[in-house]
């Protein structure tokens, strides 16, 4: 049963959106939207690993810190990484409070994996190289059963409702009814932007609908040129390359060769393979280019055979699916789309600029990551900040403005918008990719402002249509902050 009022609503159901839940008291109600089922999100797919210190620490802390502002390049804000790293011990144990088995050696201690620009080993990992569905699971069987928390699925976010920059709730699209929903707090989780690119490792539902809301509710947004590539994903010729190959596989060791054979990181950078993730991608760009391919390959061939199959079993059988037995054969890999690093603006307390809404995880700009996110700090920034979302909501005693929610039936369009979807996609992986300039921004930006007008003047109610709205809102908005900023840093690359 819907209710008239929620003391909060979260928008999401990946590691942001149901860790910011849980950690509600039950005296609170909690609803939780997700666009798809349940289980559907980026988190879910996460590889590698969850970055943070289990035991208090200050020097270990220090050393965290200091790797993810040289991978930042430094523009990190200090408080909220601070904060991100501080709060690491309290939140990775809770995690394991609530079932989550991370992977333990042969006397039952936690092992640690290393990933780019991590200069020690400081990774937690699960079910080997699925931390993201086995930390998921673990979550999702305690916010189905917790009595405050109502799910509804299949349920698209519309927009907020805001007056006077409050946010009073949010418009979902819930089969064939726009309802209004009501609540003291609302906090957007709703994930990456990947769907974007036409190479991406984030799943379709990544369509970027948190940021494009509060856009239009006026709230900032911060960093968006900021898109972060991962270096290796599996590249076939047919489907391009979408399916991840962890860094934590370079992290235990793997090479990267040119399509040549020739290992080549040594050319670009100190720490080789485990380089940050920026620099790593825009080698094997240059590499790409200067051999006149579209790949290169990641070898772990000089690895144990038997080490591989159980520390990645799902890299390993998804590769021989592919036809590749990475034990004994390379693997073709290229850069894609994986992480969008700025966002809605936040402080160290999830707020927006916009009273009474919050938002986490992958949507937002904390600023812990600065210009490059270091790996395996988003989950992290999910549970450190949706802890203390959660915190603020259990010590508010708002006074409820309850009012019926409105609902009103439509009928609903079935046009996909396949084709629009197509077009923005292929402009920004050809215009708005690894490497930048001016004049292909110009020109994606005219083909996304078109494809916008074009929208505006043919609505039709249905999600294709909000999806590929919001598609094109934040194509746009990447676009403008990519035009505005004119050097090179972190993972914005210009090359004019
Ligand atoms: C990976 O496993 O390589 C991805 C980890 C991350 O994006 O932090």
């Amino acid at each position: 049963m819907i209710l008239s009022y929620y003391d909060l609503i979260v928008i999401g159901s990946g590691l942001a959106g149901l860790y910011t839940a849980l950690n509600v008291n039950r005296s609170k109600s909690v609803l939780l939207i997700t666009k798809a089922e349940l289980s559907i999100s980026n988190s879910a797919l996460a590889q590698g690993g969850i970055a943070g210190e289990l035991k208090h620490d200050d020097a270990a802390y220090e050393r965290h810190i200091e790797d993810t502002l040289l991978a930042g390049a430094y523009m990190n804000n200090m408080s909220a990484l601070k904060t991100l790293v501080y709060e690491s011990s309290d939140n990775l144990n809770n995690l394991i409070n609530y079932g989550v088995n991370f992977d333990r050696d042969d006397n039952g201690e936690i092992m640690l994996t290393r990933e780019g620009g991590h200069r020690e080993r400081r990774i937690l990992h699960a079910g080997g190289d699925a931390t993201g569905r086995e930390i998921i699971k673990s979550l999702l069987q305690l916010v189905v059963h917790k009595e405050n928390i109502t799910i509804l699925e299949n349920t698209m976010a519309i927009d907020l409702i805001i007056n006077n920059n409050k946010c009073f709730g949010v418009s979902v699209l819930h089969k064939d009814k726009i309802i209004s929903l009501y609540a003291g707090a609302t906090a957007l989780c709703t994930g990456g932007i990947g769907e974007i690119y036409k190479n991406s490792t984030n799943p379709s539902v990544a369509t970027g609908d948190g940021i494009a809301m509060a856009y239009r509710a006026e709230a900032n947004i911060n960093n968006l040129e900021f898109i972060q590539f991962h270096p290796t994903a599996f590249y076939k010729k047919t489907e391009g390359a979408k399916f991840l190959i962890s860094e934590a596989v370079r992290g235990e060791g793997g090479y990267l060769r040119n399509v040549e054979g020739f290992r080549f990181m040594d050319k670009y950078h100190h720490l080789l393979e485990l380089a940050p993730r920026d620099i790593v991608s825009q080698s094997v760009y240059r590499e790409m280019y200067d051999t006149w391919s579209d790949h290169v390959y990641l070898d772990v061939t000089h690895l144990d055979p038997k080490f591989l199959r159980k520390r990645f079993p799902t890299i390993y059988q998804k590769c021989l699916d592919y036809g590749v037995d990475i034990t004994n054969s390379l693997i073709p890999v290229a850069p894609v789309e994986h992480f969008s690093v700025g966002g809605i603006t936040v402080d160290i307390f999830g707020k927006t600029t916009i009273e009474n809404l919050y938002a986490n995880g992958e949507c937002c700009d904390s600023g812990v990551h600065g210009a490059n996110r270091l790996a395996s700090n988003s989950l992290l920034e999910c549970i450190v900040f949706g802890r203390r979302i959660a915190k603020t909501i259990n010590e508010c005693h708002v006074t409820k403005n309850i009012k019926n929610f409105a609902t009103h039936e439509i009928t609903l369009s079935n046009f996909n918008y396949g084709d629009i979807r197509m077009q923005i996609k292929e402009i920004m992986e050809r215009n708005v990719g690894i490497v930048r300039k001016k004049e292909n921004l110009l020109n994606a930006k005219q083909v996304i402002m078109k494809i916008k007008a074009d929208l505006r003047n043919d609505a039709r109610v249905c999600k294709a249509y909000y999806e590929v709205v919001n598609m094109a809102t934040v194509a746009a908005l990447i676009i403008d902050a990519a035009l505005k900023r004119k050097d090179s840093i972190g993972c914005h690359f210009r090359i004019d």
